[in-house]
């Protein structure tokens, strides 16, 4: 070789071998998904779902902390699509994170879009979902995040690990129930079958053949990886004569302790470590309603999937007893169980002290529009809010696109920090605070600032245990009660010291929660209940969060294949 040439070998060598050793072996794990129509069969019937490469639930997909996911997906199917990548943090990538109209146009039928994000700091069990219109119903899958290659898990390791993903199945298309819900606005028909897997198992009709069977071997310790994928329905799991000790929930690890059954509100995830200490036979693991709000129609039937050891005849699983529907105490003695390993950093000081009402509404039937049309309670229609602001979506353009191009008329900041009135939020409300007003509105947060939301429920139409999303974030779940929050009273009970952190909160029915987390990753964040049915009603609002200084605290420029609206 003649000189130079050397001098380039050797360059390109060391610029190879640098950038070998600086990514630590984190990996680019690329993936397509293909959004279509495909014949699925349940319930005696065979249907017609959109689903993600001919699978339901979707694929699940492995990676380890620290790796990178590209995903390009295309849309084959009728209907507008997004993906949300439930509860990764999108550190600067906002544009990756999937809610249509908030921080990307949907996905047109035969377009594409890739999303591309890093995993960074975060450990467990999270999933992905369509985060349009309904579609989630069927559009959903597990994503595992491994600890950094080479790293141990925290506790011993498992001989095997199941995904065990909970949904929620409609006898007819999920879009038809949310237009008819729209169009009357009356409550959407409850679902026909829980499923664990995408089955919904042997309780229900035509269904034993397809019953998911989760195998484990006596004497191993094996580790479940629970989602709540269902569309509006909080869930009990629970499994026939096992324990099961938590380790981990929304991919961050917990304190272990062992529990008979847990409670998720969709959303959620719940890592469980499961032992083959029993006589090897069939159990039954199940899961049914949680449902807190009083008089509302729920769907109450039971799912399960059956837990097989090895060496066992196939002989009748055993059942296990699963807590009421209406079993409140269970609920919130496992959600007080929740503590993160250690002392962890959580904001003394506060920047932006937020007080957020959270509950339904009913609006009175407007003039132009036929009785038809009001079939909710004594001819209204529902309607959620919070802080009284039923969250509408922009139509024509994102709002994070709106913000970075500095497009006005898209929406407003002015979302109220707290309620305009105080009431007694938990008591018996005046039906003149029973009506929202709509509105696009955001609230801005200044880089850095360290915020504290206290989430109230109301009792407005109903109370419910509402399970509060936060995209683009983890928070620290300082303290919970019921009734009324009161600032003098429930802030000697914060635990500043080793709360858990999540990305969904489960805020106690007639109660409240309170979270804290810096404002470090600039962007637009939805924040919204995950049932559903209250998001599409308006429970929802926007976290505006400003850039900082410098391009490390900044949203990176928009993707060149950002979808067009
Ligand atoms: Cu799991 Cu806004 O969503």
């Amino acid at each position: 070789m003649e000189y130079p040439t050397i001098l380039i070998f050797l360059l390109a060598m060391f610029v190879l071998l640098t950038s070998a050793f600086s990514s630590a072996n984190a990996k680019i794990c690329e993936h397509e998904f293909v959004v279509e129509a495909t014949p699925v069969k349940r319930l005696c019937k065979t249907h017609n779902r959109i689903t993600v490469n001919g699978q339901y639930p979707g694929p699940t997909l492995e990676v380890n902390n620290g790796d990178t996911l590209v995903v390009k997906v295309t849309n084959k199917a009728r209907y507008n699509v997004t993906i949300h990548w439930h509860g990764v943090r999108q550190m600067r990538t906002g544009w990756a994170d999937g809610p249509e109209f908030v921080t990307q146009c949907p996905i047109r039928p035969g377009e594409s879009y890739t999303y591309r994000f890093t995993i960074q700091g975060q450990e467990g069990t999270l999933w992905w979902h369509a985060h349009s219109s309904w579609l989630r119903a069927t559009v959903y899958g597990a994503l595992i995040i491994r600890p950094i290659q080479g790293h141990p898990y925290p506790f011993p390791k498992p001989h095997r690990e199941t995904p065990i993903l909970l949904g929620e199945w409609w006898d007819a298309n999920p879009i038809d129930v949310v237009r008819q819900a729209t169009r009357t606005g009356a409550a959407p028909n409850v679902s026909d079958a829980y499923t664990i897997n995408g089955q919904p198992g042997d309780l229900y009709k035509c269904s034993t053949k397809g019953t998911s069977i989760v195998t484990i071997d006596s004497g191993e310790t094996n580790l479940l990886r629970v989602v709540n994928a269902a569309l509006n329905q909080p869930l009990f799991f629970t499994v026939a004569n096992h324990k099961l000790t938590v380790v981990g929930a929304d991919a961050s690890y917990v304190r272990p302790f062992t529990t008979k059954v847990l409670m998720l509100g969709p959303g959620q995830t719940t890592d469980v470590l499961i032992t083959g200490d029993q006589p090897a036979s069939r159990y039954y693991m199940a899961a049914r309603a949680y449902q807190s709000a009083q008089n509302a129609a729920f769907d109450n039937t039971t799912t399960t999937a059956i837990l097989q050891y090895r060496k066992s005849s196939v002989m009748k699983p055993v059942m296990p007893s699963l807590p009421a529907y209406n079993d409140t105490n269970t609920v919130t003695a496992f959600s007080r169980s929740f503590f993160s390993p250690r002392k962890v950093e959580v904001p003394t000081q506060i920047d932006d002290n937020l007080f957020f009402t959270v509950g339904l509404g009913l609006n009175r039937c407007p003039p132009n529009f036929r009785k038809n049309r009001c079939q909710g309670p004594n001819g209204t229609r529902f309607t959620a809010s919070i802080n009284n602001v039923s969250f509408v979506l922009p139509n024509k353009i994102s709002i994070l696109q709106a913000h970075q191009l500095g497009i006005p008329g898209v929406f407003t900041t002015d979302f109220p920090a707290q309620p305009a009135v105080k009431f007694d939020y938990t008591g018996n409300v005046s039906r003149s605070l029973w009506q929202p007003i709509r509105g696009t509105k955001a609230y801005k947060l200044k880089y850095g600032s360290r915020v504290q939301i206290v989430i109230q429920d109301t009792s407005i139409v109903t109370p419910e245990n509402h399970p509060i999303h936060l995209h683009g974030y983890d928070f620290y779940i300082v303290a919970q009660g019921f009734g009324n929050f009161d600032a003098k009273k429930d802030a000697s009970k914060f635990n500043l010291v080793d709360p858990p952190l999540r990305n969904t909160v489960a805020v106690p029915v007639n109660g409240w929660a309170v979270i804290r987390f810096v404002a470090d990753n600039p962007g637009a964040w939805l924040m919204h209940c995950h049932l559903d049915v209250h998001i599409t009603w308006g429970l929802a609002t926007i976290l505006l969060v400003e850039n900082g200084n410098g391009e490390l605290q900044s949203i990176e420029p928009p993707p060149l294949d950002l979808p067009l609206c």
